[in-house]
């Protein structure tokens, strides 16, 4: 940390203890107390100071009105800290973070997240419930979507990002809004894919996948954590000092506060971990939980609770001075109001929109273009049929939690079509089913659409309402009725079929991608589908997104992920005598209308001391016709240690644009940091031995070195 950071760190807590210093109990505890709506009750609890924080308020004027009440009417006038759910963009949607990490392009979520915070903060927002650094191996749980996938490095990286994004400085110096990194920890791991269900996972996936996403935010300098609501090997997150305080603070040492999950205090009472509502605010001031968001508790109970064990008034302080802390550090005290010449932009600032059009094409991962249909050309293709439920649909394209965004803002596929294609060629729409029920006659009037068309575009996937929180599914598959809309246009019609997905989770669509013309993975990329879309079909933009998610073959192979373990019995027998073992589409997949060419793997040198680092590098040439992206993945596996290694491991990446026949040496350094392990006793350790190195397009290809450490 630099010196005028830390001395900064130092005035606003100086500031926060002189006031909590003036501070009564009632008022201590009303900077603890969050509320999710704001009636008159709410008011008159703001006005008496015992309410420091709101969600769900709607509006600038809103915002300034509630502000007023606490900063004028209070005794001490501490403003409101007014949070929400900013998850991918804010009135601009960006794509959905699982979207977002199909595009391994950090510079672009933090971009995204920066836009998100500016307009969020517009509207007087200046705390935000994200990033979710929940990393799950779950297609079938909802919130995959809001999640950045499988893979710890990515997921590390991705949350840091996004982080930095939020809390970039506004012109005032502060962070536009307060990241807060949720949901702590490991709510990605419910059973079954089942929101809110236990979570049980030995120490060492706790340890070695599970937590370092959320470090990744921490690090990156998050200034709250929000507790989850599921439990963790036998206690609920929301009560677990071991989590709350052994590792966040002790381990790690977060300074920040920590805001529970929506009731998850109160909720301890369902868990059978508190006796009733006293009890449950007990044991939440006692596992470090700051501010109770939304059930009260604190406000009813931790008065009487600190008369009765003067000992909690130390913990109600730390709270109490963490809160006011991240007040101090957005400069709410100076600026409680949302300016009134800062009124909501009427539509879409350009740039954002230009920004939401780049981030959206980059995150669109090629799964699939055997027949080479793509990209369309005006040549081939001058009738174009664009069937599917989804091309024209406003509100699914933009993905779960995007409740400020607007229907009449998304540029939808049908739109783009007609704008962007419509000049070149002839583009027809029909949408030949619903999402999830077929249309009496819809079929037929594809088919017979397709029959007169070059090519059909089918869009197909989920609502936005089948993905996010607790939207979890027991299949995932495409809905039937979508999946035989596929069927027919394919045995029915002669023209190709190009199958554009628009999903918040990994589909096991196996018959889809096998008789498919194409197959692109769209996912729910927000206000700019459309545009993005055609940039990618049409080949203006050159499809770069590679898959932050195994795709399994069928719903039964879950878990199904790229670092698995080898086992005492690899290969001996079929995983299933139903299925092919291997996945549909492997972690770090996605095709390109070039081709990439991997050769000279050089490592500087063969052997290293464990203190040491090393360098490894590559050639990558761009071999086909086109100017393209590639993202050069590198894995490693330790061939032997004192706790068993995954059989690959994600350690570095880079993006690289290559010109046609333009070749690249790409290097990357391999530290101890990643070489190491946690061993028996969780000690961080890099031992001898030998390792593999591959250097490749995804998790399942590349070039293979030998690097031995002593
Ligand atoms: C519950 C969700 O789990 C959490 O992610 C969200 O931030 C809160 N509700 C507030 O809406």
């Amino acid at each position: 940390m630099e010196k005028s950071e830390k001395s900064g760190l130092e005035q606003w807590r100086s500031r926060a203890e002189e006031l909590l210093g003036t501070m009564t109990l009632a008022e201590k505890i009303g900077q603890t107390v969050q509320y999710g709506r704001c009636e008159e009750r709410e008011r008159e609890l703001i006005a008496e100071g015992k309410v420091g924080s709101l969600l769900n308020v709607h509006g600038a004027d809103k915002v300034n009105e509630l502000q007023r009440i606490a900063v004028e009417r209070s005794r001490l006038g501490i403003p409101l800290l007014i949070g929400d759910d900013v998850i991918h963009g804010f009135r601009t949607i960006f794509p959905i973070p699982l979207a977002e990490a199909a595009s391994w392009d950090l510079d672009a979520m933090e971009k995204n997240a920066c836009i998100a915070a500016i307009e969020a903060a517009a509207e007087g927002i200046r705390w935000t419930f994200a990033p979710m650094a929940d990393l799950t191996r779950e297609p079938r749980w909802g919130r995959i979507a809001e999640s950045t996938g499988e893979d710890v490095y990515l997921s590390s990286l991705a949350a840091a990002a996004k982080v930095r994004g939020f809390q970039s400085l506004n012109a005032e110096g502060f962070p536009t809004v307060a990241a807060c990194v949720k949901h702590f920890a490991g709510y990605g791991w419910v059973e079954g894919g089942r929101d809110y269900d236990t979570t049980d996972m030995s120490e060492r996936t706790l340890r070695e996948t599970v937590l370092p996403p959320y470090l990744g935010g921490i690090q990156a300098g998050a200034l709250t954590v929000m507790s989850a609501f599921s439990e963790l090997n036998g206690v609920p997150a929301t009560g677990s000092s071991y989590l709350l305080r052994d590792i966040l603070r002790e381990e790690w040492g977060f300074t920040g506060m920590v805001v529970s999950d929506w009731e998850s205090i109160e909720e301890l009472i369902y868990h059978g971990y508190a006796e009733d509502r006293r009890d449950s605010a007990r044991r939440g001031l006692l596992a470090g939980v700051d501010m109770d968001m939304h059930s009260g508790v604190y406000l009813e109970h931790l008065e009487s609770l600190v008369e009765e064990s003067p000992e909690l008034m130390k913990l109600l302080d730390e709270a109490v001075l963490r809160i006011l802390m991240v007040k101090f550090q957005l400069g709410l005290f100076e600026r409680p109001y949302v300016d009134a010449g800062e009124p909501p932009a009427a539509g879409i600032p350009a740039e954002h929109a230009e920004q939401a059009r780049d981030s959206a094409r980059k995150s669109i991962v090629l799964l699939q273009n055997d027949s080479g249909i793509l990209p369309l050309d005006d040549e081939r293709h001058r009738k174009i049929a664009l069937i599917g439920p989804l091309a024209d649909d406003r509100h699914n394209s933009m993905g779960c939690w995007a409740w400020k965004g607007r229907d009449e803002d998304v540029v939808t596929v049908w739109d783009a079509f007609q704008s962007e294609i419509g000049p070149h060629a002839e583009v027809c729409y029909e949408p030949g089913s619903g999402i999830n029920e077929a249309i009496p006659g819809g079929i037929d009037r594809a088919v017979e659409l397709a029959k007169q068309c070059d090519v059909a575009v089918v869009t197909v996937g989920e609502s936005e309402a089948m993905t996010g929180e607790h939207y979890n599914v027991a299949s995932i598959t495409l809905p039937a009725c979508q999946e035989r809309l596929i069927r027919e246009l394919k045995e029915k019609t002669a023209t190709p079929v190009i199958v554009v997905l628009m999903n918040g989770r990994p589909l096991a669509t196996e018959w889809v991608h096998r008789h498919a013309d194409a197959v692109v993975e769209a996912w729910h990329l927000g206000t700019m589908t459309g545009s993005a879309l055609a940039d990618v079909l049409t080949g203006r933009h050159n499809p770069s997104g590679r898959l932050p998610v195994t795709i399994p073959r069928s719903t039964g192979q879950i878990p199904i992920y790229y670092n698995r373990k080898n086992t005492g019995r690899p290969h001996l027998y079929e995983d299933y005598i139903d299925c092919d073992d291997s996945p549909l589409y492997p972690f770090g997949y996605g095709l390109s209308y070039t081709t990439f060419h991997y050769d000279d793997l050089q490592l500087e040198r063969s052997a290293i001391h464990r203190d040491e680092s090393v360098s490894v590098s590559v050639r990558v040439s761009n071999a086909g016709p086109r100017a393209g992206e590639e993202t050069v993945q590198l894995y490693i596996r330790d061939l032997v240690g004192s706790t068993t290694r995954p059989v690959k491991e994600l350690k570095g990446f880079r993006k690289v644009f290559l010109q046609p026949g333009e070749s690249r040496t790409v290097s990357f350094e391999l530290t101890p940091a990643e070489l190491g392990l946690l061993d028996e006793q969780f000690r961080f350790k890099v031992e001898p031995g030998k390792f593999h190195i591959w250097i490749g397009p995804h998790s399942e290809e590349g070039l293979q070195g030998e690097l031995t450490v002593t």
